[in-house]
């Protein structure tokens, strides 16, 4: 049995005070998931501060691909490596549409990650448009296949996949849960191919839109290992209700 894994990605929301009570109220309740939070990078910090000794993790919603040098406002590996970051979101759909990463960026990221022992979360989907083409396998399989070439099966070992349908993410439209556990299954067999031991081992996300009056049903199917959550990750009742669902 895998563990359930449920990561709050806060996108670009928070202040100070606004994140202290969120956090607080996420770690004085035990939670049947293993739980953790992308924040912004100037908050990751106090997530580190305030996590210390709980049983949340923290992450970055991004990860530069180089390793050094003058690419500014990138943010390395090794920075967020010292701080003893656990998880990097890598090829979230908005940095895919609004900044242009490409699947072999993604790949590249995932790996840059990895040397320094951050755990990458790919995450791969499709429009409304390419699923209504019946293009979803094709999509998705093309995302991961880029990562399946730059990786080992070792490497792939420490991945975390989310499977984020763009047409789901903040719209309040969930993939069925028949629709996401499809689409799962697809991507775990694509890496079965590769490793059996690895495909078995891996935590595959669901993203888009989760809450907690969804997140029973989703989280029920077999290939469903947890999810990736945008605005119900804001609210601690919310955010805990879904890491025990
Ligand atoms: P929502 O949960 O707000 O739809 O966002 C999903 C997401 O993009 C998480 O990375």
């Amino acid at each position: 049995m895998r563990q359930k894994l449920v990561i709050g990605n806060w996108k670009m929301h928070g202040s100070l005070a606004a994140n202290a009570a969120l956090l607080e109220g996420i770690k004085a309740a035990p939670a049947r998931a293993r739980l953790a939070v992308c924040a912004p990078f100037p908050y990751l910090a106090q997530c580190q501060a305030l996590l210390n000794g709980s049983q949340v993790v923290w992450g970055a919603q991004d990860v530069s691909a180089e390793a050094r040098g003058a690419f500014t406002g990138e943010v390395a590996a090794s920075m967020l490596g010292e701080f003893g970051c656990t998880y990097a979101l890598v090829g979230h759909s908005e940095r895919r549409t609004y900044h242009a990463e490409t699947d072999a960026v993604v790949a590249a990221k995932a790996l840059r990650a990895l040397e320094f022992g951050i755990l990458p979360v790919i995450c791969v989907g499709e429009t409304l448009s390419e699923r209504e083409a019946g293009q979803t396998e094709v999509v998705v399989g093309r995302q991961l296949q880029a990562v399946l070439d730059a990786l080992s099966a070792e490497q792939l070992g420490r991945v975390v996949l989310a499977y984020e349908p763009v047409w789901a993410i903040g719209t309040g439209k969930t993939a069925t849960s028949e629709q996401a556990q499809a689409v799962h299954a697809f991507l775990r067999g694509k890496v079965r191919e590769r490793d059996a031991g690895v495909a078995e081992r891996m935590a595959i996300l669901y993203g888009g839109s989760v809450k907690p009056d969804n997140a029973v049903e989703l989280f029920s199917m077999s290939d469903i290992d947890g999810g990736l959550i945008g605005g119900a990750s804001l609210k601690s009742e919310d955010f805990l209700a879904i890491g025990n669902a």
